[in-house]
């Protein structure tokens, strides 16, 4: 009885109170801070954009690099100070960051009240009620084998797309990677959850759903693996555009490729992290394929799907990278064509096999080689795009587009961004768009009646 009244207590306490929730890190999380706020919103909070305002303010987190941890150490030096004007707003720091750094962050920052690692989110309401009863940090960073939140359905942001977590952790261990150690181990929902989920989106307006996991394509299931997944979500009635981030290259096989293919809504882009082009740094990196199974592996691609739009990941100065070897990347960048990249200099992080290694590499040979990588990729950008020149392409109106209230901003198929002048059509319009123009990274054009 008396607990009942203390729960209806802290129930009334924080009707008309306000979260605020700053994402950083890859969509997996974007999809995590809905989820989040589906939780807050469960237990009366509601949202705010205005960050003074609110009374508990939560930083889901990254690891994955040390830029990634420095900006949130730097962000929470901030919120302090905010913090000492309200002592009894709730800082919380979630996600990669908290699950890896718990003991680092409770020393350093012991202002930080809530630390939850990634598969502790089912446990907001309660945390959120006891820290109003008493002043202790509440930390809980245990992960799961099978916490998916199959049954939990996020508070959306509103627009073209919806992210739907498929399946969560990474069993890879590449050398250099935190997120097996702050995201655990693979588990995949079910296929009826996800279906379920995607009618639901559809219901709800969106027109494109995008498949998530650390690891997309290693998902699998009793009632099938990730082809079996992708070809009943593309039979959904509404589900216009399907996209699904980031799968591995070894899990990529002939099943997923014809699936790809027999299916016009599963859009013919592929994100394929090469990481590294040479063999002896791919395998210190347990990458698990070599230069020439990659290469062979975007051949079947472009068999199967010869429009099919590319992007990577790739490092540069992985410990013991020389120069030789680092051509090597650059050799695939050239033979690949990539329609774009994410570039990243190596960034030891404590506790991966990696960062034990001693040859170690000097930050000025990476800044040197990542220059020349992005001018490399750069060009080879800007060719992919320009073949698209004078083709017809399928285009979602998306947004106004940056630099004129008079032109729209959309995707095609393949990911890339065309800006053209607006005529009547409306956002989540498909049109046909003729390119006439690439330069940077964008494409322009102009619709075809
Ligand atoms: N699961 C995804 C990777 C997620 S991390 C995949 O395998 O594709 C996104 C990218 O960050 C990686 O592909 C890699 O290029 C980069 N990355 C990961 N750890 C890194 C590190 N320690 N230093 C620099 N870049 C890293
Ligand atoms: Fe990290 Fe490799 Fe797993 Fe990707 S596959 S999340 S790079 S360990
Ligand atoms: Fe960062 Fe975690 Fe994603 S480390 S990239 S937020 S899985």
């Amino acid at each position: 009885m008396e607990n009942n009244s203390i729960e209806l207590h802290n129930k009334l306490d924080s009707i008309n109170k306000k979260y605020f929730i700053e994402t950083y890190g890859c969509q997996m999380n974007v999809y995590d801070s809905e989820l989040v706020a589906t939780q807050l919103e469960n237990s009366g909070f509601e949202k705010t954009e205005n960050i003074e305002i609110a009374d508990a303010i939560f930083l889901n987190t990254c690891a994955i690099r040390d830029k990634a941890e420095e900006t949130v150490h730097n962000r929470l030096s901030n919120l302090h100070n905010l913090k000492k004007k309200k002592p009894g707003m709730i800082l919380g720091v979630l996600g990669c960051m908290a699950q890896n750094l718990k003991n680092e962050l409770l020393e350093s920052k012991p202002f930080v009240d809530v630390i939850l690692g990634p598969d502790s989110y089912r446990r907001i309401p309660e945390l959120i009620q006891s820290r109003t009863q008493e002043n202790n940090n509440i930390v809980d960073t245990k992960l799961s084998k099978f916490e998916v939140y199959e049954d939990l359905y996020p508070s959306r942001n509103e627009g073209i797309n919806a992210w739907i977590s498929i399946m969560r952790g990474c069993d890879k261990f590449c050398t250099f990677c935190i997120v097996p150690f702050t995201r655990g181990r693979e588990r995949s929902s079910s296929i009826e959850s996800i279906v379920e989920e995607a009618k639901k989106c559809v219901a709800e307006g969106f027109i494109e759903i995008t498949l998530l996991g650390q690891n997309v394509n290693s998902y699998r299931t009793p009632e099938g693996a990730f082809p079996e997944l992708l070809k009943e979500i593309a039979v959904i009635p509404g589900v216009k555009r399907i996209r699904y981030t980031s799968p591995h290259p070894q899990d990529i096989d002939d099943d997923l490729l014809q699936v790809m293919k027999d299916f016009d809504n599963i859009c013919n882009h592929i994100h394929l992290p090469l990481q590294a082009g040479a063999d002896r740094i791919l395998k210190r990196m347990n990458r698990t394929y070599t230069k020439v199974e990659f290469l062979n592996l975007v051949d079947k691609i472009r068999k199967y799907m010869p429009d099919c739009s590319l992007s990577t990941d790739v490092i540069v100065g992985f410990p013991g990278e020389t120069d030789d070897e680092f051509l090597e990347t650059l050799d695939v960048i050239e033979k690949v064509e990539f329609n774009s990249a994410f570039m990243f200099k190596y960034s030891s992080r404590p506790g991966t096999k990696a960062s034990e290694y001693t040859d170690q590499i000097d930050e000025n040979i990476k800044q040197t080689r990542l220059e020349s990588l992005i001018l490399l990729q750069k060009e080879k950008t800007l060719i992919a795009n320009k073949k698209l020149v004078g083709t017809v392409q399928e285009v979602i109106v998306e947004k106004e587009s940056k630099k004129s209230e008079h032109q729209w901003a959309g995707r095609t198929n393949g990911n890339t961004w065309v800006v053209f002048d607006k005529s009547n059509e409306s956002i989540k319009d498909i049109i046909k768009v003729l390119i006439t123009d690439a330069r940077g990274i964008t494409l322009f054009g102009q619709r075809e009646n």
